[in-house]
């Protein structure tokens, strides 16, 4: 097949999406396809530059997050002329957060009409807004933290009064735990959502849930194996999450078979509950008395060598190859 992979974009998350999308190329070109990769942020030169070269890492060869103009999310409609010009018979789509992520990306190619992998337009925004995906879990009763949604940074904060601490802040549609605050007494409360309203989005102070942080992986309508993640830092933050050596993980996590299956189920549950569809992570946390909660789900997991879904995947007996053909083949299938 002919295989466009976009990668890169203009999110916070740019640099592992290069690293995701040359790992998918590499993998799509083993397997035997023709491969293209195309950078929507990206001008035309750098795309030639972008399939001349291996492994991107932070602005080695290739214009990191802070080389990118402002004017350069305009490129994106460019790009997407040119995908549809290439006529591939699929995109991979390899994009990390902001609009590969957040059902916009998927609009576009919906209206270009080119197959793409993993969820719709509509599935891609639900997932990416953590208040709207926590409105979804309630209605289809999936355990979720309880949160306050502030809408602006002049909002009343008088619903916080009587929160008992600790609390996590997070911007509402950051990825890669950008802005997250865990804070641990009152007078912090402010200056953390203060700082998570820098990312423009709506807050949410959200339920501290202590215990143990996992991650289940959907693929081809079932779950994976439960990793259980144990950060060097306490908090599963950017660099536990993209440095070798950051986090420890156990796959299969050490539960209890009752456990493992109550989580997987309700993983798949929170996958179906937003209408996702091909593959998705689903972060969750279990309290100490083993009750889970669902903090996201993931419509754009990492595929790295060292990310989560591939490590699911080995634990259950598929390779990073099948990984991405099966990934591949759920795409073609929403046609
Ligand atoms: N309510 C919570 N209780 C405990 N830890 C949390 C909570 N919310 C977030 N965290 C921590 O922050 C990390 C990132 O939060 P998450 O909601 O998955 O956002 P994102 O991954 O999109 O930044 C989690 O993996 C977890 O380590
Ligand atoms: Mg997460």
């Amino acid at each position: 097949m002919k295989i466009v992979v976009l990668m890169g974009g203009d999110s916070t998350e740019r640099d592992v999406s290069l690293v995701s999308g040359d790992q998918i190329a590499k993998t799509l070109v083993e397997n035997g396809h023709e491969v293209i990769k195309i950078d929507p942020s990206a001008t035309r030169d750098e795309q030639t530059e972008l399939n001349k070269t291996d492994i991107h890492w932070i602005g080695l060869d290739y214009p990191s997050i802070d080389a990118l103009p402002l004017h350069r999310s305009s490129l994106y409609l460019k790009n997407i002329m040119l995908v549809r010009r290439l006529r591939p018979d699929i995109v991979f789509n390899a994009l990390h957060g902001g609009k590969g992520e957040n059902g916009i990306v998927q609009g576009m190619l919906e209206a270009a009409e080119i197959p793409y992998t993993g969820s719709g337009m509509l599935a891609s925004a639900i997932a990416m807004q953590k208040d709207i995906s926590k409105m979804f879990f309630r209605q289809n009763n999936i355990p979720t933290p309880r949160a306050v949604i502030l809408e602006r940074p002049d909002s009343s904060r008088k619903k916080l009064k009587n929160a008992r601490f600790p609390q996590v802040v997070k911007p509402n549609d950051q990825g890669s735990t950008i802005g997250l605050h865990i804070v641990e007494r009152k007078e912090e409360l402010d200056a953390a959502i203060d700082d998570a309203f820098k990312f423009k989005s709506k807050v949410l102070v959200e339920e501290y849930i202590p215990g143990k942080e996992i991650t289940v992986s959907v693929i081809r309508q079932r779950t994976l194996p439960v990793i259980e993640i144990i950060p060097e830092h306490g908090l599963y933050d950017y660099e536990c999450k993209y440095k070798e050596g950051m986090s420890r993980y156990e796959v299969p996590a050490r539960l209890s078979d009752e456990v493992t299956r109550q989580v997987q189920n309700i993983a798949f549950k929170a996958h179906q509950a937003l209408g996702c569809t091909g593959y998705s992570r689903v972060d969750m946390r279990l309290n100490e008395q083993n009750e889970p909660y669902v903090l996201e789900v993931n419509t754009l997991p990492g595929m790295t060598g060292t990310s989560l879904v591939p490590k699911a995947a080995k634990a259950a007996g598929i390779n990073f190859n099948s990984l991405v053909e099966m990934i591949v083949e759920e795409g073609l299938k929403k046609k």
